[in-house]
């Protein structure tokens, strides 16, 4: 960590190295053999999306959507919009979107309903971390890795200015 940034472990590796493998089962029981397409929301679920697919041993397809960041404020944005947007048809696709981080909710609803107008053949949603306590919209989580308190956090793709997505285990940023 950066010196000027005091932090403490949430999340060890070994502890979402296992998380992982939880969310991979239950992933598999309900799409093995249906082809699905994980959507990755950038940039923050880079890490969690290559992790995850590499325990699903049945074929799938991968994509990315990029949104509209945090920069360096720490409230959600209330006008969100594609850096990226879907660069192939989902119409009839089984589509599964995979999160770093559900904060107000604000993202992945935006998300969520942008892909739904795209008529895929069912729509669900696995994030890896989940702030219940910070939520603003209705947001059901299908695949849910961690429960976590309103802390920011960083490491395994979370970003602080774009800093610490490099890191193996997720830090609470203490001191920013
Ligand atoms: P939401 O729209 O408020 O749910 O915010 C979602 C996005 O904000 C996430 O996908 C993250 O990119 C970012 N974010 C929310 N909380 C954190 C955090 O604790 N650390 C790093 N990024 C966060
Ligand atoms: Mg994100």
């Amino acid at each position: 960590m950066n010196s000027k940034h005091e932090s403490k472990i949430l999340f060890r590796h070994e502890e979402i190295e296992t998380t992982i493998k939880r969310l991979a089962t239950e992933i598999q029981r309900n799409y093995k053999g249906k082809y699905p397409l994980l959507i990755g929301v950038l940039k923050g679920s880079f890490i969690f999306l290559a992790d995850l697919v590499r325990q699903l041993d049945f074929p799938l397809e991968v994509e990315f959507l990029q949104v509209s960041s945090y920069g360096k404020k720490r409230t959600s944005q209330e006008n969100i919009n594609f850096f990226q947007g879907l660069k192939s048809p989902i119409e009839g696709r089984e589509v599964l979107i995979v999160e770093d981080i559900i904060d107000t909710g604000r993202t992945t609803r935006f998300v969520f309903d942008y892909l739904f107008g795209n008529k895929p053949a069912s729509l669900q949603l696995c994030a890896l971390i989940d702030k219940p306590s910070r939520r603003q919209v209705l947001i059901t989580v299908n695949y849910l890795g961690f429960t976590a308190p309103d802390e920011f956090l960083v490491g395994y793709g979370l970003d602080y200015d774009e800093k610490y997505r490099n890191l193996p285990d997720i830090y609470i940023l203490e001191n920013k």
